[in-house]
């Protein structure tokens, strides 16, 4: 069964053809990062804008990778939620338009879901994985600990109270002055540096404070506090003369101390992640371990949470290739596959956009 899938949340417009939820005979993306690195961050209305002008090309560019035409599809699958209300809006848009003009079967997509199986694409033993799995998504607005007990099957073990892991670099990027989007930015620089050189904090959002617990029981997690330090000592570091302005004195600074701030920020954020990932596997008596959103591309969490799962006998799985941990529409149109071949389907006059949507209700 091959799934159109098309995707618009963000800044991303993506769209794919993907077989029986993992072969991936196109996955088309149209970035607007050199558009946003401008404004240091994603403009709404500039990015709507831009999905409505990239969308025809995309979904032409798509079916010619794939060498498909219409009569090879047999469902559309679209990003409904959460995301940008405009940006979702072209994406749902395009999908109703194509949906009058071919009849196929629709379904909208839970965006946080299609990240989750992006762990599916381009693996041989997709139908192997065994329920439950511990699935820790960390991307730019999102930041969970899910139980996925089955197939559409959630259950929230923990999330961020404050801002999301992809969003604490992203804003500590800005700090540094290193550019948009933080994260890739923020690894590349910490390569070089030094993790220890900074003591900054680790939230667990226990009685311990930030001395590792003994037993992890709280799965929640902040990194706001974590922001606020790096720019405290950012502040220092630059001493008076800054008159408190974060970003103009750090053109003047050393790549070394940039270089190992990087460096000792991701360390605090990876440590957190991993830390509760695996005490939260544990916990729930899972086998797998999936890593889910943006920040699943990031290196230091990936060897750390290898060498965590393999101490504690778990497999762990992230996207096979970076573009599928970031956005793009292979993997809506994975988890639509899921949806359509159960029989599910949306009404195409009345789906409509869910900005704020949940893939847990509280
Ligand atoms: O999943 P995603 O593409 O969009 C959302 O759904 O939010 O995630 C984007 C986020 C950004 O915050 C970006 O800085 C972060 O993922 N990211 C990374 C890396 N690559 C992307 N964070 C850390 N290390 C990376 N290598
Ligand atoms: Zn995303």
């Amino acid at each position: 069964m091959n799934i159109l899938g098309i995707e618009t949340s963000c800044d991303e417009t993506s769209a794919a053809i993907v077989a029986d939820g993992n072969k991936v005979y196109s996955n088309i993306i149209a970035s607007q990062i050199d558009i946003h690195a401008r404004t240091g961050g994603v403009v709404p209305e500039v990015a709507a804008r831009e999905h409505l002008k990239a969308m025809p090309y995309v979904i032409d560019e798509c079916f010619e990778k794939a060498k498909m035409t219409w009569d090879d599809i047999h469902g559309i699958a679209v990003t409904k939620g959460p995301g940008l209300i405009g940006s979702l809006l072209t994406g749902l848009s395009s999908a109703k338009a194509l949906v009058l003009v071919t009849g196929k079967p629709l379904i909208g997509v839970n965006h946080i879901e299609g990240h989750i199986y992006a762990n599916w694409l381009g693996s041989e033993s997709v139908n192997k994985h065994s329920f439950p799995i511990l699935v820790l998504t960390v991307s730019g607005g999102h930041n969970e600990l899910i139980l996925m007990r089955d197939h559409g099957d959630y259950q929230l073990i923990g999330e961020t109270i404050d801002d999301a892991a992809g969003e604490a670099f992203d804003k500590v990027a800005r700090l540094l002055n290193l550019g948009f989007p933080g994260g890739p930015i923020i690894s590349k620089c910490a390569k070089e540096g030094n993790v220890e050189a900074y003591k900054f904090p680790r939230a667990w959002l226990m009685d311990e404070g930030g001395t590792r617990p003994k037993e992890i029981t709280n799965f929640n997690f902040s990194f706001s506090g974590l922001k606020t330090a790096v720019r405290r000592t950012l502040l220092e570091i630059l001493g008076e003369e800054s008159h408190g302005l974060v970003h103009e004195g750090n053109k003047n600074l050393p790549e070394k101390i940039l270089q190992d701030i990087a460096a000792s920020f991701e360390e605090s954020v990876v440590d957190v992640l991993s830390a509760k990932a695996i005490a939260a596997a544990k916990k729930f008596g899972v086998k797998e371990i999936y890593l889910a959103g943006g920040v699943s591309a990031n290196m230091r969490l990936r060897s750390k949470m290898s060498e965590l799962s393999e101490i504690n006998h778990f497999k762990l799985f992230y996207p096979k290739d970076l573009k599928y941990c970031t956005d793009n529409a292979a993997m809506i149109a994975c988890a639509g596959y899921y949806h359509i071949s159960k029989g599910e389907r949306d009404d195409f006059l009345t789906l409509d956009v869910e900005p704020g949507l949940r893939l847990v209700k509280k």
